[in-house]
């Protein structure tokens, strides 16, 4: 079979199963710009229309079902409709879903925040992720009176303007990444304030640090790039950022808006590294839109309304009872040894995807560590978000293929590649995955021999 012919039966395949999906993107495209409001929920031909989830299963709006490996982009970790959480939601949403007063919940997500971990004494809520880097970062420029942040080149802390500066790496240089914001809207000026350094690079980040330092407030960056392709950190290299920071007197800010459900504590936890400030979200709001920044509490008491000098902070649906009492239902029902079951199953699926790669001799891996990974179309090494972006580009329409016939063999993960587990998997629902995997790799096979050859691994069968 031909390239042609393999990729035109994956969209037939697609397009007989989802036509009240194509329906439904239809009425979307004529109210909503492209159809949708995320630009990472958009994938060709149209997106599949979910309709309800249970689990680990997504139900379509055809009767599809999928075992859902994507879980929100990582923000469910307890799967879909949780028991414990369904019944707290729907016990607060009959007494009020937020009050515009202060209310008891937050008390109680923000202690048991700030008891599992030790870096944050003082934590203050938000909705979205988007808001807690926002206000990390300006949290670290008003504590330290200077402006400019670093940031990686490939990391990804929401939309603001601030965040939207080299989310995608600069593939054209070998040496540190030249700036550049993401798309049009983010005003140039912001390249003032932010500079950019490449990960797992020491000397890279040391280089800007002894040249700038005077007016670096902070350095931010997730533990684990994760729309950077999931890049774990090197051994001693997180540790070796905070050793730069205190010697060069900046800020650490720790984005584990992600990476927060590979320990109890967050990554910062595995490292064994305490930042000084670190941005929260997805998982600890039990579903419901959530964003939290905490820290030191001399750093963080900047924000007490009693203070001559406080820092603004606010926002109408902060702390709403919803997110806060699904937030807690969620991490009462996620102790270390629930975190550690979901590592282990994310373990063995990503062991068992590089393994699949390798059996159908198509260079390609999954990267991560425990409950996240990434797929990504080469055996070699990928030590940042750039050999990861270059890879991706290499490989052409293969991921976006991947994707289509995954979903057609009942498996959802992210368009490009993002993939993680969940409290509500069990064993059998890894070995359903990797025997898709293994189908897909294979009727992908030819493709890849005709239009991407150099990723054919001589070995192959
Ligand atoms: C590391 C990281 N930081 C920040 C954000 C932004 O969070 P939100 O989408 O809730 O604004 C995300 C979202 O995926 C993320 O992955």
């Amino acid at each position: 079979m031909n390239a042609q012919t393999i990729a035109d039966g994956i969209y037939q395949r697609y397009l007989a199963r989802t036509a009240t999906s194509r329906r439904r993107d239809e009425e979307a495209q004529q109210v909503l710009p492209g159809g949708d409001t995320r630009i990472a929920t958009y994938y060709a031909p149209y997106p599949t229309y979910m309709v309800r989830g249970s689990g680990c299963t997504l139900y379509d709006a055809d009767g599809g079902q999928y075992i859902d490996f994507l879980n929100n982009y990582t923000s469910l970790i307890h799967g879909h409709a949780h028991p414990a959480i369904v019944e707290v939601a729907a016990d607060q949403v009959m007494r009020g879903t937020v009050f515009g007063a202060a209310a008891e919940p937050q008390i109680q997500l923000a202690r048991m925040l700030t008891e599992r971990v030790p870096s944050i004494d003082l934590v203050r809520f938000a909705n979205s992720g988007t808001e807690a880097t926002m206000m990390a970062m300006r949290t670290a420029r008003a504590y330290t009176n200077r402006n400019v942040i670093v940031k990686i080149d490939g990391g990804y802390h929401g939309s603001h303007d601030f965040a939207e500066v080299s989310v995608y790496p600069d593939t054209t240089s070998n040496r540190l990444p030249e700036p550049h914001v993401e798309g049009r809207g983010v005003p140039r000026s912001v390249l003032n304030e932010i500079m950019v350094a490449p990960f797992n690079d020491l000397s890279g980040l040391e280089l800007i640090l002894s040249q700038h330092a005077a007016v670096i407030a902070a350095v931010i960056l997730e533990p684990m790039p994760n729309a950077g392709g999931m890049v774990p950190p090197q051994p001693g290299y997180l540790a070796g950022v905070r050793r730069l920071c205190d010697q060069y007197g900046v800020l650490l800010i720790f984005d584990e808006i992600v990476t927060f459900r590979l320990h109890s504590a967050g990554m910062q936890a595995i490292a064994g590294v305490q930042p000084d400030l670190t941005a929260l979200g997805k998982i600890i709001g039990g579903g419901f839109p959530v964003g939290a920044f905490g820290g030191k509490r001399e750093i963080m008491s900047q924000y007490d309304p009693r203070h001559p000098q406080f820092i603004m902070h606010t926002g109408t649906f902060n702390g709403n009872n919803m997110t806060m009492s699904a937030g807690i239902a969620a991490l009462e029902h996620l102790p270390q040894s629930a975190i550690d079951r979901v590592n282990a199953l994310g373990d063995r699926l990503r062991d068992g995807i590089t393994a699949a790669f390798q059996a159908a001799g198509i260079a390609g891996q999954a990267l991560g560590f425990g409950s996240l990974m990434q797929v990504h179309w080469t055996n070699q090494p990928i030590p940042a978000p750039r050999e990861a972006a270059l890879a991706a580009r290499s490989a052409g329409r293969l991921q976006e293929l991947l994707h289509l016939e995954l979903l057609n063999c009942g498996v959802h993960i992210g368009p490009r590649g993002i993939i993680c587990t969940s409290t509500a998997m069990t064993d059998a629902d890894i070995t359903f995955a990797l025997d898709q995997f293994a189908a897909a790799l294979a009727t992908l096979r030819p493709y890849v021999a005709e239009m991407t050859p150099h990723l054919l691994v001589n070995s192959a069968p």
